[in-house]
């Protein structure tokens, strides 16, 4: 990991309305550690041991700039956070149109885990979901996503054993659904290769400031800004980003844009990642999930981030880097 030195001078476009980064990223944090809703995911036994009390916030700007506050470096499993990273290294090898024949890009409007396929092709709905996640999966090697999703990080990541070994011992319904691809003809693999696969990559130990650097890569068009290492092409990271903002928070995904305006994308691990094209990427950490799997708090830090310094998408330009009324 590139040990950048931290500061809380603003620069360039991270210039957030000329108020120290760091500064607003510990308030922010501090906001959201009062909040005590959510549980811990225990559907994966191996989750639940996680610490409900951490918080983690980081943003890492496209010059490379990084800020961090809070747990900000405490590891967790990355889960479904490494879904538009697997996809956008998919998207890269085989081409958009290809990996476009396989998996659709359609909000599904369904929680994580539905059986959500397209009624005439049988295609999963999105790559943000399972059943599109699985069938992205089969489509890569392990070494691919291994070294990947490293790029993205600036560093090699690790497997968590336990994580994984409780995930192969309970992912039934993943099973399932790779089982449906194969039967629509869509899967790039057999079922065990590809559940696996995507098991292994669920199971990646990651920190906020990892999950930030990897969508600042894609918010600096699929170059990371931490090691300078071309990751994936403009137009992937365009593509991903777009599917994130349609599909990345599950059946919360329409609220989100709309309240939030950030491509994003959550895990039942705590993390959450999000992307300002061209300026920055974020990524939080906190274990506690509301009812849709998305974490309490890095809800809550997003939404304030956002709402505070016009970071919506769809903003009028001239209005961007003002607070709201
Ligand atoms: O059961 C699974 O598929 C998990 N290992 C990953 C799911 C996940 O993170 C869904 N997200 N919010």
């Amino acid at each position: 990991m590139t040990d950048e030195k931290l500061s809380d001078e603003p620069q360039g476009k991270t210039d957030l309305k000329g108020e120290p980064i760091l500064e607003a990223l510990r308030e922010v944090l501090a906001e959201a550690r009062e909040l005590d809703g959510g549980e811990v995911a225990s559907y994966i036994p191996q989750l639940s041991s996680a610490d409900p009390s951490q918080v983690g916030l980081a943003l890492v700007g496209v010059y490379g700039r990084t800020f961090e506050a809070g747990d900000s470096r405490v590891p967790f499993t990355i889960q479904s956070v490494s879904k538009p990273f697997v996809y956008a290294l998919a998207l890269e090898k085989l081409g958009i149109e290809s990996v476009m024949e396989r998996v659709g890009v359609e909000p599904s409007g369904e929680p994580f885990n539905a059986i959500s396929l397209d009624a005439d092709s049988g295609r999963p709905m999105n790559p943000m979901i399972n059943a599109g996640a699985i069938v992205v999966a089969s489509l890569v090697s392990d070494d691919e996503i291994l070294e990947g999703l490293g790029a993205f990080a600036g560093h090699p990541l690790e497997v968590d054993d336990a994580v994984l070994q409780s995930e192969l011992e309970t992912g039934h319904r993943n099973r399932a659904l790779a089982h449906l691809a194969l039967a629509a003809g869509v899967l790039g693999s057999t079922v065990d290769e590809a559940t696996e696969r995507y098991f292994r990559q669920c199971s990646l130990i990651v920190t906020a400031l990892d999950v930030a650097t990897m969508a600042a890569t894609l918010a600096n068009a699929g170059r990371n800004p931490l090691t300078d290492e071309q990751v994936v092409s403009e137009t992937v990271a365009r593509w991903t980003c777009a599917v994130m903002a349609s599909c990345g928070m599950y059946d919360a995904s329409g609220d989100w844009l709309a309240r939030v305006g950030l491509p994003a994308k959550s895990g039942v691990g705590g993390g959450i990642v999000a992307v300002d094209p061209g300026v920055f990427g974020v990524g939080t950490f906190s274990a506690p999930l509301d009812a849709q799997g998305n974490s309490v708090r890095g809800r809550a830090m997003l939404t304030s981030l956002s709402r505070s310094y016009g970071l919506h998408a769809f903003a009028h330009p001239t209005v961007k880097f003002q607070p709201p009324e």
